[in-house]
């Protein structure tokens, strides 16, 4: 894996987030690249910029090396890529004065003179980012994104024409285009969320556009909810909770319990709190609070004082555009540290993924709760040390 970025007079050592994974992945790519030349070679004044969805902060870095007193606004909806973007400033001896910090429904500043993105995967996200910009940017203001060419096409620019502005296409450089987008000063309402129901539970989803299961519910997550783990919990985890959903059913199954949201997307712990709320899940019987949320990595910043007694994790098995199992690695040795003594992680995963062999090398044990052709219900248990 390559760790040196280099473009026209600017050189970078730049990690993924967090530094040390078992992956051989890339901390940028060459659309992340071409968009740093196109800067360059158009000699751009170093004028308030927006820098939205800079995966690791190839962009952001690149643009504080090349001029340490270009003003910064970096949003982002996922914590890996703010932590993966201070990360990267400090490594390379890079002040962060200039720079605002914003995630994905945060009040964009109308200061912003200049745009620099990344095309995001996901277009209903795309089409609400665009929407945000058109709120705060005055007409005529320049919007580059930055994306492989094959993802560019008639439909991606008329999406762009709709949300923002016109658009036209950069030629292609290693693969990758550049768009250049102005915008009409046409200011367009917000999405709305989409809102979907699971009537076997009687709740009620609500998600914003860049959380997973955007319109029903995930087929791993309906196994997990048919053969959720039997027993009493007071402290509950919903490990990469998404719209919240396993969280808020274990809620209905302990209604005592106190459950804790964690997530990497903004917009996920945005929903999940929503969907609480929504499906009245306090405990009108209970005093204090009983749910909690936090835009996080994993578990690492979880308050030291809450020991679970059941984590619930359907995890990812890629990172942005990439395949990787290094996150589901890092949610099982955070749920094996933060569990108590003889409390349980309770995992779905397709079959090939072969979470088994990683639970069995954390916990030393590992049970198959529940099978079908596709998913395994998994379940470890954090032994007591005497045992
Ligand atoms: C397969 S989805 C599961 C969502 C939900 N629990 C469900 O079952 O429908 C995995 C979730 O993990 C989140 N995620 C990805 N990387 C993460 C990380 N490093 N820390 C916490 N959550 C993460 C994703 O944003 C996504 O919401």
């Amino acid at each position: 894996m390559t760790t040196q970025f280099s473009v026209a007079d600017i050189e970078l050592e730049l990690y993924r987030y967090p530094a040390k994974q078992e992956s051989n992945l890339q901390a940028w790519d060459a659309a992340d690249e071409h968009l740093i030349k196109h800067i360059q070679e158009s000699q751009q004044h170093p004028v308030s910029t927006a820098i939205i969805n800079d995966s690791f902060g190839a962009l952001s870095t690149a643009l504080t090396k090349h001029n340490p007193d270009w003003p910064l606004i970096i949003e982002t909806d996922a914590k890996t890529s703010q932590l993966g973007i201070k990360q990267n400033l400090q490594h390379n001896q890079l002040s962060s004065d200039n720079i605002q910090w914003c995630n994905s429904r945060d009040l964009l500043p109308v200061s912003i003179e200049l745009v620099l993105m990344k095309l995001p995967k996901n277009l209903n996200y795309l089409a609400h980012q665009l929407d945000r910009l058109s709120q705060i940017l005055p007409k005529g203001t320049t919007i580059y994104i930055g994306a492989k060419a094959k993802s560019i096409n008639k439909s991606l620019l008329e999406l762009l024409a709709k949300h923002l502005g016109t658009a036209t296409a950069s030629l292609t450089w290693k693969k990758t285009r550049v768009i250049t987008c102005i915008s009409d000063g046409i200011v367009r309402a917000l999405p709305a969320e989409t809102r979907w129901s699971v009537p076997e539970y009687q709740l009620t989803i609500s998600n914003l556009s860049n959380v997973f299961a955007a319109n029903k519910l995930d087929i791993g997550a309906r196994i997990m909810l048919e053969n959720m783990p039997k027993g009493e919990f007071n402290s509950i985890v919903d490990l990469g909770c998404g719209n919240g959903i396993l969280g808020l059913r274990a809620k209905q199954l302990y209604p005592t319990a106190t459950i804790h949201f964690v997530d990497d997307s903004e917009m996920a712990i945005a929903s999940a709190r929503k969907n609480w709320q929504f499906n009245h899940l306090d405990n009108s019987s209970l005093e204090g609070e009983q749910a909690s949320f936090h835009w996080d990595d994993c578990l690492t910043h979880l308050d030291e004082n809450v020991c679970p007694d059941l984590v619930l994790c359907n995890p990812p098995f890629h990172q942005g555009e990439a395949i990787t199992d290094h996150i589901a690695w890092q949610m099982f040795l955070d749920a094996f540290r933060k569990l108590k003594e003889g409390g349980i992680l309770h995992v779905v995963g397709n079959r090939h993924l072969a979470y088994h062999v990683k639970l069995k090398r954390i916990f030393k044990n590992c049970t198959t709760v529940a099978s079908n052709g596709k998913f395994v219900i998994l379940q470890a248990q954090k032994m007591p040390k005497s045992s």
